[in-house]
């Protein structure tokens, strides 16, 4: 299977089958903005909550024992979705901060916003995790013997284990210029690329509920995974599918930017 289809999420999930995702990446409306036609905060949560139930609780049940999903969010209502996702019985992972030294503060009176919170829940404690490794920060001490424990500790080759802040920047500026298209929230490939090379195997179901301008399926066509994305809005499954097709024809020309 690998399609994008326009609709609704919490019904289009629907027509999915029990347990046939290995990964769900979710990047869903924030509940900032006019997302619900409501103006006041309270009341913007009020309904947004209950219709987070509704599409988690879709996402939990086409979720294969050993899967993972990811949430996207932001730090003010961040934790109703973690609530969520523990009553719906699944399994807390990790709370990931996706940092970005290229963030922005529309405030004097608050600080500047650096990160977004990314949860991650697993069915089960037999989730598929391939160790993320990042360069060492010091590569000074590395000429020098080091002895841990009384025994000659070997720096590994491709670096020290990564942790849970995660540092890719946003796709701001001229510098991500042939990344860009148009979609007012895209994530960048490097930051995809990262969930599905490390929480999956090749061949696995990546589903998208929220697709919009398409890079998690890019990631996970790119990453030799099947894919289903949805979005509500029909120009951005257009969107999507043309990027899957270029990045079909012409294999790694959306991120020549990097
Ligand atoms: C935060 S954006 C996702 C951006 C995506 N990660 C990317 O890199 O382009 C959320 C998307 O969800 C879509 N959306 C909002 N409500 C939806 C719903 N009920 N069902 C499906 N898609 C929805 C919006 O049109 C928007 O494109």
């Amino acid at each position: 299977m690998n399609e994008v289809v326009l609709g609704d999420c919490i019904e289009e999930l629907a027509k999915l089958p029990d347990a046939s995702a290995q990964l769900i990446i979710a990047d869903p409306p924030y509940n900032i903005g006019p997302a619900f036609g409501i103006d006041k905060e309270w009341n913007r949560s009020h309904e947004w909550i209950p219709w987070s139930k509704k599409w988690l609780t879709e996402a939990e049940r086409v979720l294969a024992p050993g899967g993972s999903i990811f949430v996207y969010g932001i730090h003010h209502y961040q934790c109703f979705i973690q609530v969520l996702l523990y009553e719906l019985g699944l399994d807390y992972r990790r709370q990931i901060i996706w940092n970005y030294e290229n963030g922005w503060s529309r405030s004097t009176k608050t600080l500047a916003t650096h990160y977004e919170p990314l949860l991650w829940f697993s069915k089960g404690e037999d989730y598929t995790y391939h160790t993320i490794r990042e360069p060492y920060k010091s590569t000074e001490r590395l000429k020098n013997k080091i002895i841990k424990n009384g025994k000659v500790w070997t720096p590994h080759p491709d670096g020290r284990m990564a942790g849970d802040v995660w540092q890719f920047p946003t796709l701001a500026g001229r510098r991500f210029a042939d990344e860009r298209v148009d979609h007012p929230t895209q994530k960048p490939l490097a930051l995809t690329d990262r969930i599905v090379n490390h929480f999956s195997n090749p061949g696995d179901l990546v589903v998208v509920p929220f697709s919009g301008s398409g890079t998690e399926l890019v990631s996970a066509s790119r990453n030799g995974r099947r894919y289903w994305g949805c979005d509500i809005k029909p120009e951005y499954v257009r969107l999507a599918t043309e990027r899957l097709n270029s990045e079909e024809a012409d294999p790694g020309l959306l991120d020549q930017a990097n």
